[in-house]
């Protein structure tokens, strides 16, 4: 049995797409994936959860795509995936799918890759799920942890206190590539406007690694306040999102934000 971590972004969500950094980590929500011999003449995929299977063409390019990055074999095998990480919320269901069915298939032929060959295997199944991704979701997932990413690099990040975030549930959002296309219409329509915001974010992302690095979660709860405000300004957040962040802070959150695509999904907040 092969497994993968969801993940939540803490800084840096979309800018990310425009090569700016952010911080992701992965969480203790996974999907599993069991690969076995197939007794049919094709591949199957066996989802444990109905909701998991919708766009069932989407799998015939999957398992075309596993084919060229691991072999004609791949076609022999058939998977059973079971997650708990749940989709359309911005807590990398895709990404975690796309590094368990890799891992699977590792795992059936006893194979073994290094995180970073992982990492590059699952950008190309990414891009069946979300178009041209940053990268930053598979890559945290691969790697595992608390990861910087910046262009396709990561680097983990040392955590002076221990980070603990509770996960407030919104509506399922809009999908990842809708989100990302609204904020490039954006950039397209008003690029002055929106790099300036890119550079806030870059800027809090900067100083949320050193709030991290010295255990001051204060102000890691003060800068994720400030990257909601950023993401709604972009116009990725909902006010069932700006309702969840202000209900957690009530609650005496440290901080609060939307996390990953946004236009639904859900909230992070620091406890
Ligand atoms: C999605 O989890 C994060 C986005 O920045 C998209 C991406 O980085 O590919 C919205």
């Amino acid at each position: 049995m092969a497994n993968a971590f969801g993940k939540i972004i803490l800084a840096g969500e979309h800018a990310v797409v425009y090569g700016y950094p952010a911080i992701a980590q992965t969480i203790n929500k996974e999907v599993s994936v069991r690969a076995s011999q197939s007794f049919g003449k094709k591949a199957t995929f066996h989802f444990l959860q109905p909701a998991l299977s919708s766009g069932g063409e989407i799998f015939d390019q999957v398992l075309a795509r596993l084919t060229v990055l691991l072999g004609d074999r791949v076609q022999k095998l058939s998977f059973d995936i079971e997650s708990n990480v749940p989709g359309g919320c911005g807590l990398g269901s895709s990404a975690a799918l796309s590094v368990a069915l890799i891992r699977s298939v590792l795992d059936f032929y006893e194979e073994t890759r290094t995180s970073g060959e992982v990492a590059a295997m699952a950008m190309d199944l990414e891009k069946i799920f979300h178009g041209n991704p940053s990268g930053v979701d598979h890559t945290t997932i691969a790697h595992e942890g608390l990861i910087w990413f910046q262009k396709g690099k990561l680097e983990p990040v040392l955590s002076a206190k221990p980070l603990k975030f509770e996960i407030l549930m919104g509506s399922p959002h809009r999908g990842t590539l809708k989100a990302v296309q609204s904020v490039r219409d954006f950039y397209e329509a008003e690029p002055m406007r929106v790099r300036s915001i890119f550079e806030e974010i870059e800027a809090l992302t900067y100083a949320m690694r050193k709030a991290i690095k010295i255990g001051d979660l204060k102000q890691v709860g003060l800068l994720m306040n400030q990257n909601h405000a950023l993401l709604k300004s972009l116009g990725v957040s909902t006010p069932e999102l700006d309702a969840l962040c202000e209900q957690a802070r009530q609650k005496g959150a440290l901080g609060a934000k939307l996390t990953g695509a946004g236009g639904g999904g859900c909230v992070i907040a620091l406890v």
